[in-house]
């Protein structure tokens, strides 16, 4: 086995073009040498939404450019890397047929190995190549379309051990800034937001807390925002400067709460499943970013006696650098595909779990 490989990392799977370089050699920490994103939010934001048409002509008119800068900018020319590494689901169908005809036609054409990817794979794992975390770890990935724990035992083994029964928490962040009238991606502009607010002003639920078990629900808690903005709108429909802070405050720490409070029973659940306490509490995705949210998780871990770790925000978002990382593991484990890779608009991390939300679920990552 090759002790250095050195993957390009492609991502199309929502509405961010991202391509990346990381290289890394066994005993060492990866060298991410280079991580393009390009965002589509000024595309999109007219239509108070992701329109899945747009976000994909975006990506085949993108994924060229994007790649040139990041071979140049990891100064590699595209002979020397080992393999193209795709996220080949899960998402939205044509994004990910984009990147994944992008990334046939590189590899063919440079006579380079193919790995296709799980998205969430990707963010799982990217706590090995920030930290260089040892499995098995305990695992969190919050982001748009996803919200599970998982038992990551290996880079090609994850076990499910609890997730959202509805809506994600970045979808419940991006609905709700839409409802008070705040630009999207809604989780960053209601961070901002309830920077300035009081969180005690108005009781959100806390949904499923105290139940058994690491599932979460969040949808009941846009409807709660809902209601509450409804009543402060009254006939005139505008809200105050204060009510947005408020109602941001109060809904981000209902978030926070639900969290952490599941992360305790995580650990527990962590646990019962793998023989042997967690030592590692790993946090990815979009809204692992949100600064409250990571500091209440921290603390749970901390009291849980393990040691917490979340990628710098730019690497809690979407970006192909995670997308290189896993491409480094399957090529390492040998698992390369070919031309005949298929795009997975659903594809579960973990195979033998039965889905939490059902075949109705909607939305980018469903
Ligand atoms: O991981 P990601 O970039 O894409 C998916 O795979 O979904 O996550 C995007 C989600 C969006 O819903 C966005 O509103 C949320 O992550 N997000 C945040 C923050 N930054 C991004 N949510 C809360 N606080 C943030 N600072
Ligand atoms: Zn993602």
């Amino acid at each position: 086995m090759q002790e250095s490989a050195t993957i390009l990392g492609l991502e199309s799977s929502c509405d961010d073009t991202a391509a990346a370089v990381v290289s890394h050699s066994r005993g060492n920490l990866a060298t991410i040498r280079s991580s393009v994103v390009f965002g589509q939010d000024g595309l999109h934001s007219k239509y108070g939404g992701i329109v899945p048409e747009i976000a994909a002509r975006a990506h085949a008119s993108r994924l060229d450019h994007c790649t040139e800068i990041a071979l140049s900018e990891a100064g590699i020319q595209l002979r020397k890397i080992d393999a193209v590494a795709v996220t080949a689901g899960p998402g939205l169908v044509g994004g990910l047929l984009a990147g994944v005809s992008f990334a046939k036609g590189l590899a063919a054409g440079s006579g380079k190995p193919l790995l296709g990817i799980n998205h969430l794979a990707g963010h799982a794992l990217t706590a090995v190549m920030t930290h260089g975390v040892a499995f098995p770890y305990l695992g969190l990935l919050v982001s748009g379309g996803h919200c599970q724990f998982h038992a990551v035992l290996g880079a090609n083994r994850f076990i499910r051990l609890g997730g959202t029964i509805d809506d994600a928490p970045g979808e419940a962040f991006d609905k709700s800034a839409r409802l008070l009238g705040l630009e999207q991606p809604g989780g960053p502009a209601i961070e901002k937001a309830a920077a300035g607010g009081s969180p005690d002003r108005f009781s959100f639920p806390r949904p499923l807390a105290g139940r058994e078990g690491c599932n979460m629900s969040f949808s009941g808690l846009k409807t709660a925002l809902l209601r509450e903005r409804n009543a402060l709108a009254g006939a005139a429909g505008t809200l105050a400067a204060a009510d947005v802070a408020d109602l941001s405050a109060g809904f981000q720490a209902a978030v926070r709460d639900v969290l952490a409070e599941k992360s305790h029973r995580a650990f527990s659940a962590f646990q019962a499943c793998v023989g042997a306490r967690a030592t590692v509490f790993a946090a990815s995705g979009g809204v692992a970013a949100n600064k409250g949210i990571r500091a209440a998780l921290e603390d749970a871990t901390r009291q849980n006696g393990a040691t917490f770790v979340a990628p710098e925000p730019k690497y809690c978002t979407d970006n192909a650098a995670m997308i290189a990382w896993a491409g480094i593991q399957r090529y390492r484990l040998g698992l390369l595909d070919d031309l005949s890779l298929q795009v997975r608009p659903r594809w579960p991390l973990d195979e033998k779990s039965a889905p939490l939300t059902g075949s109705g679920k909607r939305g980018a990552k469903s």
